[in-house]
This record gives C-alpha cells, sequence and structure tokens, in this order.
C-alpha cells in the first residue's frame, strides 16, 4: 500500500483515488502523522500531496522530518514538492508571475518517474510559490519559462518532487508519472480491485445491520440509486427509502424516480410532498450557504415527520445516505488546512436524529460507484444520468428563490437536457444543467421590447467533479438550445454559455 500524506489539498483524495486507480492500495493519513504510524503500515511509497498553504508562511503544514530518512520512495506534489525542497535545505519563494492552469513543463531526464514521457508534456499548475534552490544532492528533472524548478529527484535516493499536479485529468500523463512512481521506483503490486470492493461494502453492511430496518434518502440520483440497491440486496424489505419533493426538483422528476424504484420492485418506498414547506423557508434568502442550511435542516425536519407519522410501525435506528467522497471533502471535514467552499447539504442532516448513520458509499469517487451500480445490474442510463445537488434546483437559481423563477427555470433546464439528448451529447457531458440568472435585460421579440431573465447554460467535462473543464458543444446545438428556450420559455429573453473552468469556478453557481 501507499500513503497519502493530505497537507491541506482539495486533491489528496484524488491521488489516493488514483492510485487505487491502478490497482494499489492507498491510504490517506494526516500530514502531522507519526512515522511509528506510517511504520506500522509498512508502506512501499510515500506522497505528499499539494495544499493551499505556503511554505513561507508561519506555522503552514509539514510533516515529520523522518520520512526522508526510512528508505521509503517520496513523491511531493506541489505543495509536498515545496514543503520536501525547503526542509532538505533548499529555498521556495513566492513567485510574481504565478502559474495556474495548463502549462507546457520541458523535462530533463525521462527516467524514474518521467519514464516513457516525452520532452515536452501538457501539465496542470495551482500554485503560488515554487523552488528556487534545490537541495544538497538534488537533481532538476524538469521545468517551465516560470518555473526552473518544477521537478526534481534525488541523486541517490527515491526522493521526487513535482510543482503540477498529476492527480487531475488535465495532466495528460499523469497517471503515468504515478504509475512510474508505483510500479518502478515503489515495486507496488496490482491487488486492489473494485469488484471486490462492493462485496466488501454488501459483507459490512450484512455485519453491521443484521435484522435492523434502514431509513435510506433517495434523491433520484446515481448515489442515492447504487446505496439503495446495495442495501436492497443486503436487507431486501428492511429498507425503507424516501424520497423528499422538495420543490426544488426538475421537470418531472419526481414521476421519473417512482418509476424506476417499481421498476427496480422497491416494496418500501415513500414519495413525500414538502414543496410548501422548503419554498416558505426559502422565501426572500439569497445567501447561498443560508439556502443550503435552510434546506438541509428543513430535510431534517420533515424526515422527523415521516419517521413519525408512516415508519412508526418499525423500530429504524439506521439512517443510509448516498453520500460519496467528493461531496466530504469540499467539506473541509477530513484535513485541518483544507479551506471552506460549500457546506453539502446532505452531511449536515444526520446527528440530530439519533440515528446511527451509514454511507456505503463515503470512500468512492463517482466513476467508481457507477461501476458497483453497473455490477449490480442497475440500468446504464440511470447510472450516467448526470450528477443533482441535494439542494436543487435552489442552487441554480441565483439570489432569492421564487415559484415564477423555479418555473421558468425547470422548463429552461428540460429543454436543455432534451435537446442534448436528441442532438447525442448527453453522454459525452459529465454535467449538465440550466441555470437562471435573476439579471433583467433589454430584447426584442416580434416588434415588442422586452426586459427579461437570463439563462446560463453549464456544461463540464469531468472525472468526479473535483476538477472540470468546459464542455466543447457544438455550435449549432447551442443555437437550437438557445433559440428555442427563448421561443419557448416566458421571463427569458437571453441565454448564455459558461466557459469557466473548475477551479477558479464551481459546477455550481452557489
Ligand atoms: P461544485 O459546485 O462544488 O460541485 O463544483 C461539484 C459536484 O457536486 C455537486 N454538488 C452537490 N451534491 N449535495 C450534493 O449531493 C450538495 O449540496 C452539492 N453541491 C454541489 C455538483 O452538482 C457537482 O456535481
Amino acid at each position: 500500500m501507499v500513503i497519502v500524506l493530505n497537507l491541506g489539498s482539495q486533491f489528496a483524495h484524488l491521488i489516493a483515488r488514483r492510485v487505487r486507480d491502478l490497482g494499489v492500495k492507498a491510504e490517506i493519513l494526516p500530514f502531522d502523522v507519526s512515522v511509528n504510524r506510517i511504520l506500522a503500515l509498512n508502506p512501499a511509497g510515500i506522497i505528499l500531496s499539494g495544499g493551499p498553504a505556503s511554505v513561507t508562511e508561519r506555522g503552514s503544514p509539514r510533516p515529520t522530518s523522518k520520512i526522508f530518512e526510512l528508505a521509503i520512495p517520496v513523491l511531493g506534489l506541489c505543495y509536498g514538492h515545496q514543503v520536501m525542497a525547503e526542509m532538505l535545505g533548499g529555498k521556495v519563494k513566492a513567485n510574481e508571475k504565478r502559474e495556474f492552469g495548463k502549462e507546457i513543463v520541458n523535462l530533463r531526464s525521462r527516467d524514474g518517474i518521467f519514464r516513457g514521457l516525452r520532452d515536452k508534456e501538457i501539465v496542470w499548475f495551482s500554485h503560488g510559490d515554487q523552488v528556487v534552490s534545490l537541495p544538497k544532492g538534488f537533481k532538476r528533472t524538469a521545468s517551465t519559462n516560470e518555473c526552473p524548478n518544477a521537478g526534481f529527484a534525488h541523486k541517490d535516493k527515491s526522493l521526487y518532487g513535482i510543482q503540477f499536479h498529476p492527480e487531475v485529468s488535465h495532466t495528460i500523463h499523469g497517471t503515468k508519472i504515478l504509475s512510474n512512481f508505483l510500479f518502478h521506483i515503489c515495486k507496488a503490486k496490482h491487488d486492489w480491485r473494485i469488484s471486490s470492493l462492493k462485496n466488501a461494502i454488501i459483507q459490512s453492511l450484512r455485519k453491521q445491520l443484521g435484522r435492523e430496518h434502514v431509513l435510506l434518502g433517495v434523491s433520484g440520483g446515481v448515489d442515492s440509486l447504487v446505496a439503495a440497491a446495495l442495501l436492497h440486496r443486503t436487507i431486501g424489505n428492511k429498507l425503507h427509502a424516501v424520497f423528499i419533493d422538495t420543490g426544488l426538483l426538475r421537470k418531472n422528476e419526481t414521476r421519473d424516480v417512482r418509476d424506476v424504484f417499481r421498476k427496480q420492485r422497491f416494496k418500501n418506498f415513500h414519495i413525500v410532498k414538502a414543496q410548501k414547506t422548503f419554498l416558505q423557508r426559502l422565501e426572500g434568502v439569497s445567501n447561498p450557504e443560508r439556502k443550503r442550511k435552510i434546506i438541509g435542516h428543513t430535510f431534517i425536519e420533515v424526515f422527523e415527520g415521516v419517521i413519525k407519522k408512516s415508519l412508526k410501525k418499525h423500530l429504524i435506528r439506521y439512517f443510509a445516505q448516498g453520500t460519496i467522497y467528493p461531496d466530504r471533502i469540499e467539506s473541509a471535514e477530513p484535513a485541518k488546512h483544507v479551506s471552506k467552499i460549500k457546506s453539502h447539504h446532505n452531511l449536515t442532516l444526520p446527528e440530530k436524529l439519533g440515528f446511527t448513520i451509514i454511507e456505503p458509499l463515503k470512500d468512492l469517487y463517482k466513476d467508481e460507484v457507477r461501476k458497483i451500480g453497473k455490477s449490480l445490474n442497475l440500468p446504464k442510463k440511470l447510472l450516467w444520468r448526470h450528477p443533482f445537488p441535494g439542494p436543487g434546483l435552489a442552487v441554480r437559481i441565483v439570489g432569492k428563490i421564487t415559484s415564477e423563477r423555479l418555473s421558468i427555470l425547470r422548463e429552461a433546464d428540460a429543454i436543455y437536457l432534451e435537446e442534448l439528448r436528441r442532438g447525442e451529447e448527453y453522454d459525452k457531458i459529465w454535467q449538465a444543467f440550466a441555470v437562471l440568472l435573476p439579471l433583467k435585460t433589454v430584447g426584442v421579440m416580434g416588434d415588442a421590447r422586452t426586459y427579461e431573465y437570463m439563462i446560463s447554460l453549464r456544461a463540464v467535462d469531468s472525472v468526479d467533479g473535483m476538477t472540470a473543464d468546459w464542455h466543447k458543444m457544438p455550435a449549432e446545438l447551442l443555437e437550437q438550445i438557445s433559440n428555442r428556450i427563448v421561443r419557448e420559455v416566458r421571463g427569458v429573453n437571453r441565454v448564455l454559455y459558461d466557459i469557466t473552468q473548475k477551479p477558479p469556478a464551481t459546477i455550481e453557481y452557489e
């Protein structure tokens, strides 16, 4: 196995995922873990993650320096590369010209972690600092115009650093770099497989649940569906799946979800109509975090109602959620130095209810969840549905939510998705949706002046939602979508297409 020391990165788990994809067990540990704990795991290698801190700041995170003396290979990434350089006697400085995003890097050596790569590679940078002088005993292995020490390696020991991120998909041969580290440097074995993961989850659920009944909140998305199928397979009709209609759902969503669960022969599937409550609570609220909190708390209340009324026949002590890894990492839960981006509403659900929480998918990424779903024979069409956030359309209406804005957005979004499917573009996109921007601009329709809202179309390519690129949509399709929305949706006279990557933008607007 390989240890990933988390120095506060949004990507620490992505690194671990990439390692697992390559067939090697990876475990994430906090950066300040003791050397004894590391040794107890007998790792084949150690990866130092990136992180938002600067080694030039006091108190920025550092692992124990003993890790460089263990004769275990170490690979430092981004901030991890800078920390390694500084701790071993090199120098790090803030660079005036910061490098962010895609860059071309020149590789000076094509052995070690760069084995089999070309002399110029497209890679992805995301840090303002850089290593200005190397520690003794190290050589430079990669550089860019702005960053002469973009990569280094020790002349004799297995210590490597790279300023860029091999774990994100924008680094074209990032997987090759990680694979070189794992198999050529660390001599790790391929022995971690996703197929055994499913059985391990079912076995551990069986052991934990015995004859207990379980309540599961389903959203209609891939995650809760796979969680439901895993639980259904484990405990059958002792699973009570509950779907809350918040009034923040897409067009025809409740109907579609009901059909899916019917087809899957779930006996205990309940739909709770709570549109009015949610809309009342959200009235006049425009702050994104407040919206998310209100929705999270209202969920709790509605669930309490569900438990009291329809489920009082069964003693239910377990509450299951389809939370997946990216839902957790962006809530700043795992590491001390990760900065808070958004609170994902599904995490605020549990504690108050006094339930034991089970999250069968909590360590998995979206593509792993889909693979498990496939092995459970769930229909491909559902597994490849784009993700939909817990707070629903509330985070896709910028500012205040009103019934009028909801219905405008619902219609525009339905047209958008319908055209994407018709144009055979839907399956090429990781996530697509419409957003309502409550800004009015002037237009002309027929011979009359209009003064109406804007719709922004978002479509992103991604592997797991941690980073994303805008989808290069065919212009004719965009035109068709825009024409239909402006023609068919009352209240909209302008359509925009969003071409921002994540980072710096997030996928959702709030
Ligand atoms: P962001 O906007 O953070 O979104 O770039 C990343 C992915 O997460 C989804 N998302 C959520 N999913 N509950 C969820 O279950 C939430 O509160 C939530 N917020 C964002 C988003 O749709 C995208 O796929």
